[in-house]
């Protein structure tokens, strides 16, 4: 059963959604359809993943009704003028042959466009009912200090994020603002190799990605693992079904830090607050 996370007093997310990322054409497609089928509920996708229309089409092909299903796209770093946000909505709407997005995000944020105009577009967008949340993805401390001066409620920020690369100062200072953290390629840095990870999926009897998920969910985020095997759909599906114990999550809390996997060139990742650590 996965566990749900309450966004806002109306909305909640299951803690286990489905990435989308590369998965295109009908590649994509089937990814998606075969989620649904093994029970997602939560699909993570992105204008530029390009996959908008398979999303949409996997959708509507399921028995699943869309109020059981908890979408969530982003915004691309180039779109972020208020103008581009109101038409790409729209726009999105229509390529996911939806009438609503459950979570709209900045996919990352772009210096040269205030973020107060962004989330204050995304606002009108939510209050026109297109979009039922908003939040931010790849954002520092420092770029959720000056979204704050929006006055728009951020529920999320989405980030990587995997016992190598734990994020704790920002994780902290999300729990701080009320918002929630989605992590993001949990499984793509190697971590299932590490051998602590290796060892508790021995102890208790589930595989390495089941470890890693499962501390990602137990630290109280939500995941989006990736795949397009349906097994591996299951098996990562079902990473909430065990419990570790708090020594062995603390294992996972203290693994040396290393980098992070995804780092374009156009990431502010170097943007840190003044006030942080
Ligand atoms: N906001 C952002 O900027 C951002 C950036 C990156 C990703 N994301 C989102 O996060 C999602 C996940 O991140 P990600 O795609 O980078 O990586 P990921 O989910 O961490 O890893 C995917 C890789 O792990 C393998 N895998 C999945 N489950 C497995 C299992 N149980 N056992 C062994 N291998 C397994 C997959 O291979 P197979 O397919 O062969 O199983 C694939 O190679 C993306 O799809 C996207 O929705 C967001």
């Amino acid at each position: 059963m996965v566990p749900m996370k309450q966004l806002t007093s109306e909305l909640s997310i299951p803690m286990i959604g489905f990435g989308t990322w590369r998965l295109k054409g009908q590649e994509g497609l089937e990814a998606v359809r075969s989620a649904l089928e093994v029970g997602y509920r939560h699909i993570d996708t992105a204008d530029r993943y390009g996959n908008h229309t398979e999303v949409g089409e996997a959708i509507r092909a399921s028995n699943v009704a869309r109020s059981d299903i908890f979408l969530t796209t982003k915004v691309w770093r180039d779109r972020l003028r208020r103008v581009d946000v109101l038409a790409d909505v729209d726009r999105f709407l229509l390529e996911l042959g939806t009438e609503y997005i459950d979570l709209l995000l900045i996919h990352w944020p772009n210096r040269e466009v205030s973020i107060v105009e962004t989330l204050r577009a995304m606002e009108e967008c939510r209050q026109a009912g297109k979009i039922k949340a908003i939040g931010v993805s790849n954002f520092t401390e420092k770029h959720l200090k000056e979204a704050q001066e929006a006055g728009v409620a951020i529920v999320n920020n989405q980030i990587e994020l995997h016992p190598s690369f734990s994020q704790p100062a920002l994780r902290a200072f999300c729990g701080q603002a009320g918002i929630s953290v989605t992590a993001y390629s949990p499984l793509r840095s190697g971590d299932m190799d590490h051998p602590s990870v290796r060892d508790l999926a021995t102890k208790y009897e589930c595989s390495p990605a089941q470890v890693i998920l499962n501390w990602i969910i137990r630290r109280d985020m939500i995941v989006i693992p990736q795949t397009t095997n349906p097994e591996r759909m299951k098996e990562n599906l079902a990473a909430a079904d065990f419990s570790m114990t708090e020594e062995d999550l603390a294992i996972l809390d203290s693994l040396p830090q290393g980098t992070r996997y995804n780092d374009p060139d156009f990431g502010e990742f170097g943007v840190v607050a003044k006030l942080a650590n």
